[in-house]
């Protein structure tokens, strides 16, 4: 849960190549388990080991690296998703706390999370620069969690919606200096679109050697379906977009660990790995036949758990977006 937040505050000390591994083999079983270590990791820990000040951290990463508590990430809204900019959740600034009202909207962890981390718009004038990151303790007055989402996929983690009503949250609790919030929230995504990324791959990989498996074993026409052409394409494809997909992973986590700008790369991998875990999922359903329709196995749950990937941390639409600025920038 907390493997790429230093030893010192109580983590694993791994690189994000390392990450990268593990999402891909967690994500092959269980993506929902995938998902709650991608948050608490990539948004929840990152986000407080990168910006929140010592005390900030003693208090809430350790335990969040530990694995004693898990942590949320609270951004979207009913009325904000890819439009982020458009918060409408308020933190109003009354000298010695804030004072928080608003709703957010499929947080992950929504209900089993100890600490959350909170965007909201302080001073509507200044745009995005009035928005802050505040971190919310269960069990705040004013700060209740709405009923359990009922979802496509990833049912086994727990997605809620969140209601703040005049939650007093003290000063000491913003993560940076005032405004910093969205800037907070962009620079987090980008390292949390590598966890997605890995967790695409992870569904792909799992979907594919299950698939493999299965045109060995089963027989049609006199032979293993192996030994049908027709197979042997999509095995052919899935294999390759696979691999594709692992490299561009392992690129943009290459560049996080050496601290050069990874934006572009934690982008182009998951708006192409969310893609190979849709297109090989839906394969490996086909491949399966009457079988992967079934719930008995276990592709037809990898194939409603990768669409997803295409939504969460920014769509495959957002995913562009900053591919787009980055290309016309350089
Ligand atoms: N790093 C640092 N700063 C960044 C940045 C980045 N990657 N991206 C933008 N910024 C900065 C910009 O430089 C700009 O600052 P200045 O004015 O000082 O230059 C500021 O942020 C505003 O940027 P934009 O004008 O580009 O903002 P925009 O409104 O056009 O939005 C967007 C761009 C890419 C579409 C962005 O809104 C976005 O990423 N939206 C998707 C949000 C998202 O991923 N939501 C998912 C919710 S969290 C989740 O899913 C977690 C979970 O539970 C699994």
């Amino acid at each position: 849960m907390g493997m790429m937040v230093s030893p010192q505050y109580g983590g694993g000390g791994m690189d994000t190549i390392s990450y990268v591994l593990a999402m891909e083999e967690i994500s092959k079983v269980d993506a929902s388990t995938s998902v709650v270590m991608s948050v608490n990791n990539s948004l929840v820990c990152w986000g407080l080991e990168t910006f929140g000040n010592e005390e900030q951290k003693q208090k809430y990463l350790v335990p969040l690296a530990k694995g004693e508590k898990i942590g949320a990430f609270c951004l979207s809204e009913p009325e904000a998703g890819s439009d982020a900019t458009s918060q409408s959740t308020t933190a109003i600034d009354m000298g010695d706390h804030y004072l928080l009202n608003g709703t957010k909207n499929w947080i992950t962890n929504g209900s089993t999370a100890s600490t959350y981390l909170v965007i909201a718009q302080t001073d509507v004038a200044k745009g995005h620069k009035g928005i802050n990151a505040l971190i919310i303790e269960k069990g705040m007055p004013g700060f209740t969690i709405g009923n359990k989402e009922n979802k496509l996929g990833i049912r086994g983690s727990d997605t809620h919606s969140l209601m703040f009503t005049d939650v007093k949250v003290p000063k000491e609790n913003r993560i940076g200096e005032d405004g910093f919030g969205f800037k907070f929230a962009m620079k987090t995504l980008g390292g949390g679109r590598i966890g997605i990324a890995s967790q695409a791959l992870g569904i792909a990989s799992g979907a594919y050697e299950l698939a493999l498996a299965y045109s060995k074993q089963r027989k049609a026409f006199g032979k293993e379906i192996s030994q049908h052409q027709a197979i042997q394409f999509k095995l052919a494809d899935m294999a390759t977009q696979i691999e594709a997909a692992r490299l561009l992973c392992f690129k943009a986590a290459w560049l996080k660990d050496q601290h050069v700008d990874y934006t572009l790369a934690g982008s182009q991998a998951k708006l192409f790995a969310s893609k190979v875990a849709m297109d090989t999922t839906i394969e490996a359903v086909q491949i399966h036949g009457g079988y992967g329709f079934v719930k008995e196995f276990h592709v037809e749950r990898l194939m409603r758990d990768a669409k997803i990937t295409q939504i969460y941390e920014g769509t495959s639409e957002v995913q562009k977006i900053v591919i787009a600025r980055q290309i016309l920038m350089a």
